[in-house]
């Protein structure tokens, strides 16, 4: 008996058309002998759709080769395990997740817990202080009506102007520094900063994204990256190293730019990537961390200091993307990736 996979990708996010890239690239590599296939496109606008040609995905305007799905918890229910291939909000942040658990269906990658931990960015910092893994300093801004709110270490909070936002970045972190809305992805919304009025603008640019804003202190050094998989008994990848075309890994240096290079494995010492690995593991495992994940780090040049910088808990998943290539380095062929992820649903 053929397992009934439902894959589902698209969604609602900023990160739609990356979604649709992985998904065409895992379809193609599924073993069709062990999966009967189930496409499902979730449009921008939260319409869920079954895929007639599995030939080729490609998402086109007049939707040709879609069918709409009217009850989608009866859709889902026929099918044995679940593989959101899904970015950002709605799809990578455990409200999907919860969709599945309702339903009880086993679906690859994280629970609700961890994506959700995953995705904010202002959380995840929090378990990872709490774990004792080294980041950037960093200041978290809430907008408030048309001020802001600061809110410290203890989740005290001080309503502020932005002048005065500013002012207290200034005081605790040195430029250049990054302002992140704390929901993205694919670096929608992230700007690096020079000076004051570069902040200024970009906090007000973050937050056309999401209410809470992140600012942190921009790291110089290398950006690196660590694959993990597993439940109980995870294992991590080789670590990879992103050169970015500009002047960090933009939407554009990521997906448009072909002067931006992966290097496999990143130039490091053993020693500070297999330091690097453990704290991969470390991280997945202190949000709670299942099935897969990609954890991103900066190796700080003077100091050769290790900064995490975050967990991607449905990490873009073509051929040529870091999480199955960092395994294929391991030995671990794409097929062979996606086979396991899905047992790891089923485990
Ligand atoms: N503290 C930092 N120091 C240096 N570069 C940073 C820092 N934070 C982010 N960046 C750059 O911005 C990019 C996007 O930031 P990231 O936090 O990874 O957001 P996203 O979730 O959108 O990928 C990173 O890949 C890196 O190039
Ligand atoms: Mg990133």
């Amino acid at each position: 008996m053929k397992i009934k996979l439902g894959l589902i990708f698209g969604g609602m996010s900023t990160e739609n058309e990356v979604s649709v890239m992985s998904a065409n690239s895992i379809l193609k590599n599924l073993d069709k002998k062990k999966y009967e296939i189930f496409p499902i496109y979730i449009s921008k606008n939260g319409e869920w759709y079954q895929y007639n040609n599995l030939e080729n995905i490609e998402i086109s305007e007049d939707m040709d080769d879609l069918n709409k799905i009217e009850n989608i918890m009866k859709y889902l229910q026929k099918l044995d395990v679940l593989f959101p291939v899904l970015h950002g909000a709605y799809g990578e942040d455990g409200t999907i997740q919860g969709l599945f658990e309702i339903l009880k269906k086993p679906y690859v990658g994280c629970g609700v817990l961890a994506s959700s931990v995953g995705m904010d960015k202002a959380y995840t910092k929090v378990v990872f202080d709490k774990a004792n893994i080294c980041q950037a300093p960093y200041i978290y801004l809430k907008q408030y009506k048309d001020q802001y709110t600061y809110i410290d270490k203890e989740f005290n909070e001080k309503k502020v102007s932005l002048d005065e936002a500013v002012d207290i970045v200034e005081k605790e972190i040195d430029f250049p520094v990054f302002i992140k809305p704390a929901n993205s992805g694919s670096s929608v919304g992230i700007n690096k900063a020079k000076n004051k009025e570069e902040l200024k603008k970009y906090i007000e640019y973050a937050k056309r994204f999401d209410k809470k804003i992140l600012i942190e202190k921009g790291i110089l050094g290398q950006e690196v990256e660590c694959a993990v998989l597993g439940n109980d008994d995870v294992i991590a990848s080789c670590v990879g190293e992103i050169k970015p075309a500009d002047e960090f890994y933009s939407y554009d240096a990521k997906y448009q730019n072909e002067n931006s290079k992966t290097l496999i494995p990143a130039n490091l010492t053993q020693e500070v990537s297999n330091e690097i690995r453990k704290l991969a593991i470390k991280a997945f495992k202190a949000i709670d961390g299942k099935g897969l994940s990609r954890v991103d780090f900066f190796v700080e040049d003077k100091t050769n200091q290790i900064y995490i910088n975050e967990i991607n808990t449905l990490p873009g998943f073509t051929k040529i993307s870091m999480y199955p290539k960092l395994f294929e380095a391991e030995g671990i062929q794409y097929n062979e990736l996606l086979d396991k992820l899905i047992e790891l649903a089923q485990e």
